[in-house]
């Protein structure tokens, strides 16, 4: 009778040693998987965000072959949009490595201005207002690259908010030095987002733009990428919005 017992405690423990090893198993597949999404997730960010600079970038080189007069304005742009590119790759990889560049000394209201010019079109040109309502003299210490991928992608999703509504179409950049934080806020006066959206708008791959064609723009990345980055930073990101009067969205980071 004992040997009967031994004999069936024995082989639950044979079952239970299987069931723990197709757990294991398991477990490593889903860690893979999981490594794999955020490799996907990273690789589809920095395309993304190579994007912001390359269409700029080929928008001048194709105006500077029509008009040789914009040579050397294409090319000094074409330096720097490269830099900025590699410090972009450099940028989002470390997010997730850690190997991140040191913080520097940055101007706020410089590195905003230097932002707008960076997307390549005058924003009065179609019809934007953009206010910039920070202090000539606030500095704070930050990774610049990660900060101005912030400032950009907020900037861009404004500009689309606002681009095909009836004027006045605006779009302001507000920051100030608050105990010891950095607050900046980017809003419009766009149709805003719907409340059932608002839960979601951070999500990776979440967009209610019409990507196609081989766009690369409306893909539901900007303020995911926004996220990882204030993160990173050790701050947060929060949006308002009254749908039909437009969005804001508030980014606080120690500084
Ligand atoms: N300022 C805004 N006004 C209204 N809706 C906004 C605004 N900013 C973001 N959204 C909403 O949040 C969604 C997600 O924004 P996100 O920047 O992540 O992606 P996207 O702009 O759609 O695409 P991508 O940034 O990859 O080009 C947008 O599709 C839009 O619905
Ligand atoms: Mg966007």
């Amino acid at each position: 009778m004992s040997t009967a017992v031994e004999t069936k405690a024995q082989s639950h423990r044979e079952e239970l040693a299987k069931l723990e090893m197709e757990v294991e198993a398991l477990r490593q597949q889903l860690r893979h998987t999981q490594r794999l999404a955020t490799l996907g997730t990273m690789t589809a960010m920095v395309a993304h965000e190579f994007n912001n600079i390359l269409t700029p970038m080929i928008n001048y080189a194709q105006l500077a072959r029509s008009n040789p007069a914009l040579v050397d304005k294409a090319i000094m742009r074409a330096a720097d949009d490269g830099l900025r590119a590699t410090e972009i790759c450099g940028a989002i990889l470390g997010l997730t490595d850690g190997s991140r560049a040191a913080p520097t000394e940055v101007n706020l209201d410089q590195l905003v201005r230097r932002t707008v010019a960076a997307m390549g079109r005058d924003p009065r040109k179609d019809g934007i207002e953009m206010p910039i309502d920070i202090p000539a003299n606030l500095v704070i210490r930050i990774r610049r690259i990660e900060l101005q991928q912030v400032v950009l992608n907020l900037i861009m999703n404004a500009r689309s908010a606002v681009i095909d509504k009836a004027p006045p179409r605006l779009v302001r950049v507000w920051a100030r030095r608050k105990r010891k934080r950095l607050v900046l806020r980017v809003s419009d006066n766009g149709g805003g987002i719907a409340a059932k959206h608002l839960s979601k708008i951070f999500e990776p791959f979440f967009t209610t733009k019409q990507g196609g064609n081989g766009s690369t723009d409306g893909r539901g990345l900007g303020l995911a990428i926004c996220r990882q980055i204030v993160a990173a930073l050790g701050g947060r990101i929060e949006v308002e919005s009254t749908p039909g009067q437009g969005a804001a969205f508030t980014v606080s980071v120690p500084a």
